[in-house]
């Protein structure tokens, strides 16, 4: 069982090492063991179970390990039984747009354990390039909204950077009405 650090914890603010490809199978293990904590940690019964807290991404720095992995995971059509589902190496955001968005029910962090209310203006769109593990294939996507900023919110982490941050940053400025909530 992972091990979450919480934000007191220096590894949080400190800036992670790219990980060397092909990945070896200590890092393997871990990214696959952060995909089954964030699985573990949405299903009703193992989430009781082992008192996890509910989430749908984790980077590596909140299991006190400072390489640059993120995994993440959630359900996309629950129906049809899709998820999104990454274990990224490296992750690098190459394109991004001017046009911002947030969650407006603010964001949460499995290493925040208090509420810091307020908008974390994030861009909308973005363009990421990692290895993932999940298809075992260098790729590029294409992120929008929700997906978009559950991807900033977790490479935010291996650069130090917690969302309250971005809270903090614009504190005292207005709303930004061309922002798209979501
Ligand atoms: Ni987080």
């Amino acid at each position: 069982m992972l091990k979450i650090i919480d934000d007191t914890h220096p590894s949080l603010r400190e800036k992670s090492v790219a990980v060397s490809l092909p990945i070896n199978e200590e890092n393997r293990a871990l990214l696959l063991e952060m995909l089954e904590h964030l699985a573990m940690s949405q299903d009703e019964v193992l989430s009781e179970k082992y008192h996890l807290r509910s989430g749908v991404g984790l980077a590596a720095p909140q299991v006190g390990v400072n390489k640059r992995l993120i995994a993440i995971y959630y359900p996309k059509d629950e129906e049809k039984k899709q998820y999104v589902k990454y274990g990224l190496v490296n992750p690098r955001i190459v394109a991004n747009s001017v046009r911002e968005c947030y969650l407006s029910n603010g964001e949460g962090c499995l290493s925040v354990p208090l509420d810091h209310p307020g908008h974390v203006y994030r861009s909308f769109k973005i363009t990421v390039e990692a290895f993932d593990i999940v298809t075992n294939k260098d790729i590029v996507i294409v992120a929008r909204g929700y997906d978009a900023v559950v991807l900033q919110h977790e490479i935010d982490h291996l650069d130090g950077i917690l969302y309250y941050d971005r809270i903090d940053a614009r504190k005292g400025q207005l709303d930004d009405p061309k922002a798209l909530a979501i």
